[in-house]
This record gives C-alpha cells, sequence and structure tokens, in this order.
C-alpha cells in the first residue's frame, strides 16, 4: 500500500512557526513520526511538502494511478483553493485532511474549508498526532 502525505505551505516552520498554536515538534520530527508509523504498519510512504498550490496539484497528478490514499495538511490552501478541491476530488484515492490546530475555533476565515467536502474525513486540534491517526485509519479502512 502507498500513501501520500502533503504539506501545504508555510508547514515546513512547524517547529519554529507561531508555536502557542502550532507547538515545539519541528517538520522533521513530524515526517520521522510519520515514516516511522508506516514501517509499524508495512505501507510505503511518500511525504511532500511546497508552499507552491500548483507543485501540490502536479504531485497528486503524478501519483494519480500510484497511490492508495492521501493524507493532505493544505495550510492555508485549505481556505480558498478551488484548484486542490477539485484537484482531490479528480484523484481516485480517498484523502483525509489533518490540521494541527483546531481550525473552528479560530478565526472566521478558517472556518471553511473547500478540502474538506472532498475528503473523507478530517482531523483538526490534535496536532502533529493528527497525521498519525490519518495514517492509520487509510490503512486499517482499507484492510
Ligand atoms: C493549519 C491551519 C490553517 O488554517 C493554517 O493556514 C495553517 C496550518 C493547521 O495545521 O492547523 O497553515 O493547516
Amino acid at each position: 500500500m502507498k500513501i501520500l502525505v502533503l504539506h501545504g505551505p508555510n508547514l515546513n516552520l512547524f517547529g519554529r512557526r507561531e508555536t502557542a498554536i502550532y507547538g515545539l515538534t519541528t517538520f522533521a520530527d513530524i515526517n520521522r513520526a510519520i515514516e516511522e508509523q508506516a514501517r509499524e504498519l508495512g505501507v510505503e510512504v511518500e511525504i511532500f511538502q511546497s508552499n507552491h498550490e500548483g507543485a501540490l496539484l502536479d504531485k497528486l497528478h503524478e501519483r494519480i494511478d500510484d497511490c492508495d490514499g492521501c493524507v493532505i495538511n493544505p495550510g492555508a490552501l485549505t481556505h480558498y483553493s478551488i484548484a486542490l478541491h477539485d484537484c482531490l476530488k479528480a484523484v481516485p484515492f480517498p484523502t483525509v485532511e489533518v490540521h494541527l490546530s483546531n481550525v473552528a475555533r479560530r478565526e472566521p476565515f478558517r472556518h471553511q474549508s473547500f478540502v474538506s467536502p472532498a475528503a473523507e474525513g478530517t482531523i483538526a486540534g490534535l496536532g502533529w498526532r493528527g497525521y498519525l491517526l490519518a495514517l492509520r485509519w487509510l490503512v486499517e479502512s482499507r484492510q
């Protein structure tokens, strides 16, 4: 089983960005935890981060026939990217949306997600462990 983990704009700064909201766990630590969990679950993960919307779309297109599920934290693209919405609907595999923070408790502009309608489910507010829960769900729900 192959799972694509996508991180959107500014997420490479986790660990040093608004730490009161996102915590001190670094981006590298998060990715290590994802890779460790993938090993435990016996699945392959590809992790990709970009600050560019089109690069994330290109990665999804590239893996359209070679992926069993996607975990995505789209960052701010969540709140405005119709292109990402369309792309997640176009690919044949399921997606789980992840946010470290509880976006529903934050500014009103974060309450709208263009990704949620294209995702199987959303995990928000549980910090970096949300990625691990999403990965486990994708694997277990397909076994
Ligand atoms: C985020 C929430 C978004 O609103 C924000 O733009 C981010 C991070 C999160 O993980 O909580 O960049 O996706």
